[in-house]
């Protein structure tokens, strides 16, 4: 049997409050809402590594919790995921990051993160999660921008892959200070935001795709679109790859899902086509279910629903 492929999540992790409305509020309204709340696993980076984990990667997550309740919580369940810890640090003086999400009835999500000890995530940290030998490093902008610049300036050092899911699109944050990278892929705000290109045909696609191209020096750029599926383009050519007809009922943590599913077959596989049709799937998978971590789908219900449609 063929190694299982190392991926280092270097990224956020944190306690989501969610909170199902209708509608969201106006500014200075209140709303009574005759939905539900819960307290869920979440954060960008831990998304993405739970997600590879349960696909069937062997994950090293590296990231920072606080000395609190929700960061215990946090690290067992990591733990029970056999995601690999010894790179997930305990900060002494900041809390737990947190997020709270609001969803609404059609499963659309807003997101305010409080980050807490994310934003301690340093070099340091990542300097020895690196000697994990990982066959590709996957990091997002949910932690300080140097640490993220960093990574990625390390691993090129080592020749180890990298995969950037863009998001959250953050203040100052500089393409062309990146090295190498593999995959860039954001989704369609944050190809907006980057580029001021709408996405919404195949037109748009290939010049927000060129846009990117030409600031950053990256193999592939994939952009993620929803319920469209998304758009791949190599240098050369554009495809666009559509996604599966599923009943969204909450997209919190489908992109996370996606970029670690397009990762882990990626590293199988060594095909972006056949990586996003992959990520696809787990990304319609994630939508149908409630919540960040618990809507994340194993290898055998990803399999059994490509199976199925
Ligand atoms: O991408 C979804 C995630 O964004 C949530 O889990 C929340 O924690 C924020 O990081």
């Amino acid at each position: 049997m063929a190694p299982k492929p190392r991926i280092l999540a270097v990224g956020s992790t944190n306690t989501d409050f969610v909170a199902k409305v209708n509608v969201v509020p106006n500014a200075g309204e209140t709303i009574i809402s005759d939905g539900s709340y819960s307290f869920v696993p979440g954060g960008k980076g831990a998304n993405a590594a739970v997600a590879a984990a349960r696909l069937g990667a062997d994950v090293v997550f590296c990231a920072r919790i606080g000395n609190d309740s929700n960061g215990k919580m946090l690290r067992a369940t990591y733990e029970s995921e056999k995601i690999d810890t010894r790179y997930l640090t305990t900060d002494k003086s900041l809390p737990t990051g947190l997020a709270a999400i609001f969803v609404e009835s059609n499963g659309a999500n807003r997101i305010v993160v409080f980050p807490g000890a994310n934003s301690a995530l340093c070099r340091e940290d990542v300097e020895e999660a690196l000697t994990s030998y990982p066959d590709a490093l996957l990091v997002q902008f949910e932690i300080p921008l140097d640490t993220v610049y960093y990574s990625v300036e390390q691993a090129n050092k080592g020749n180890v892959p990298v995969i950037i899911d863009a998001g959250p699109i953050i203040p100052g944050l500089d393409l062309s200070k990146f090295g190498k990278i593999e995959i860039f892929s954001p989704n369609e705000s944050e190809a907006e935001a980057l580029t001021g290109i709408k996405p919404y045909d195949p037109e748009s696609y290939i010049r927000i795709c060129l846009d990117l191209y030409s600031k950053l020096d990256t193999k592939y750029v994939v952009l993620k679109l929803g319920h469209r599926g998304c758009y791949v383009y190599d240098g050369k050519m554009g495809i666009a790859i559509p996604s599966y007809y599923v009943t969204a009922v909450d997209t919190t943590a489908a992109g996370d899902a996606f970029t670690a599913a397009m990762t882990y077959e990626y590293l199988r596989s060594g095909d972006i086509k056949s990586a996003c049709r992959y990520a696809n799937a787990v990304g319609a998978l994630t939508v149908t279910k409630n919540g960040a971590l618990p809507s994340l789908p194993t290898e055998e219900q990803v399999i059994a629903f490509i199976r199925e449609n």
